[in-house]
């Protein structure tokens, strides 16, 4: 029988345990995206929790025009190092492994937030409840911007592989850039990096492959995918099967399921599992593991969605959030 506490594996990364803490912006760092003490030790206190693994810490902006709110984390240039280090280490020391989330917002980067005209797929408002991003179209990416954003996750990838993170997860859901472009809700272009699926995860498929030459073959790649949009014209769960099996294929070591244009939270449902349709449909069709959050607020509920084969790993956010002694 499946346990919660069996010892799993990402990659060649041991993970003491099925049960992840997603990532959750905190916005607890300075006003340029340097970690705090306050940072440290919120996450140190969760690190200490038995029934977590890994930690995937919060959303980190990997360029200065892809930051989406004031105080959020930075892996955006050398000197972030540091202090980043002292965060990893500060989790390591309790036995609890971690992967750094990478993230250019995109469209639901603000004007204010970034002093620069965000940048899009296409010239598109976000459909996001509620809004996300400024309130009049980004632009429209050129060719070059989307090589120079590739770039920008290359380097964030090596950064966090130099820091010491156990692993990376690049972010594709919440309505987020590499979402924006999955999405045909905020994706018209007709262009190579727009249609087809395979068109609209190009952009992924760069981004994967830059890192993996950048990182090596064993150091793992999470993808967190916002598989569905639950949204007229938008990404349906054949979609994020379609993509999971396009993703897949590119040699990544774990799959985040959870929504996007709809967030990470799904109209109408509560229940343990809510994305569980989608993880279920995914872990049948590709051989990565798979790692379902939302919803999930005992380890009753962990142990039930692992013992009805829906996903490898089990995500706990917002309980953690309100109490590091989750479960304790
Ligand atoms: C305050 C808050 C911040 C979040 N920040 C992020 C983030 O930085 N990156 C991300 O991928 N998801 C983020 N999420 C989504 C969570 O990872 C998770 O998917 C969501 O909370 C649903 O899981 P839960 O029901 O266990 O809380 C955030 C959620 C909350 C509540």
């Amino acid at each position: 029988m499946n346990r919660l506490k069996d010892t799993m594996k990402i990659g060649n990364v041991e993970v003491n345990g099925r049960i992840i803490m997603p990532p959750m912006g905190t916005y607890k760092c300075d006003a340029d995206g340097f970690v705090t003490d306050e940072v440290i030790e919120y996450y140190k206190k969760r690190a200490k929790n038995p029934h977590i693994g890994l930690i995937i810490t919060e959303h980190t902006y990997i360029a200065q025009r892809g930051k989406a709110k004031a105080n959020q984390m930075s892996i955006a240039d050398d000197s972030k190092i540091p202090g980043l280090k002292k965060l990893v280490a500060a989790i390591h020391e309790e036995d609890t492994k971690v992967f750094a989330q990478l993230n250019f917002g995109g469209s639901a980067s603000p004007r204010e937030v970034t002093g620069s005209e965000p940048l899009a797929p296409s010239a598109v408002i976000l459909p996001t409840t509620p809004l996300m991003g400024d309130n009049i179209p980004p632009k429209e990416m050129e060719k070059e911007e989307i090589a120079e954003v590739v770039q920008k996750f290359v380097e964030a990838a090596r950064r966090a592989k130099k820091i010491g993170y156990d692993g990376i997860e690049i972010h594709s859901a919440h309505a987020y850039l590499l979402n924006q472009f999955y999405s045909s809700l905020t994706n018209k272009r007709i262009d190579e990096y727009g249609g087809n699926l395979e068109n609209r995860l190009r952009i992924h498929k760069e981004v994967l492959r830059a890192v993996r030459a950048e990182v090596g073959p064993d150091y793992p790649i999470s993808v967190r995918l916002g598989g569905y949009d639950e949204m007229e014209g938008g990404n349906t769960l054949a979609d994020a099967v379609a993509a999971a099996k396009i993703l897949a294929s590119e040699g990544i070591e774990l799959l985040s399921l959870t929504g996007g244009m709809c967030r990470y939270i799904r109209k109408g449902h509560n229940e343990p599992g809510y994305f569980s349709d989608m993880s279920e449909a995914i872990r049948k069709t590709v051989d990565v593991p798979v790692l379902l959050t939302g919803g999930v607020k005992t380890l009753e509920d962990a142990q039930k969605l692992i013992d009805e084969d829906v996903a490898d790993f089990i995500g706990v956010g917002r309980p953690l959030l309100a109490n590091a002694d989750w479960m304790m």
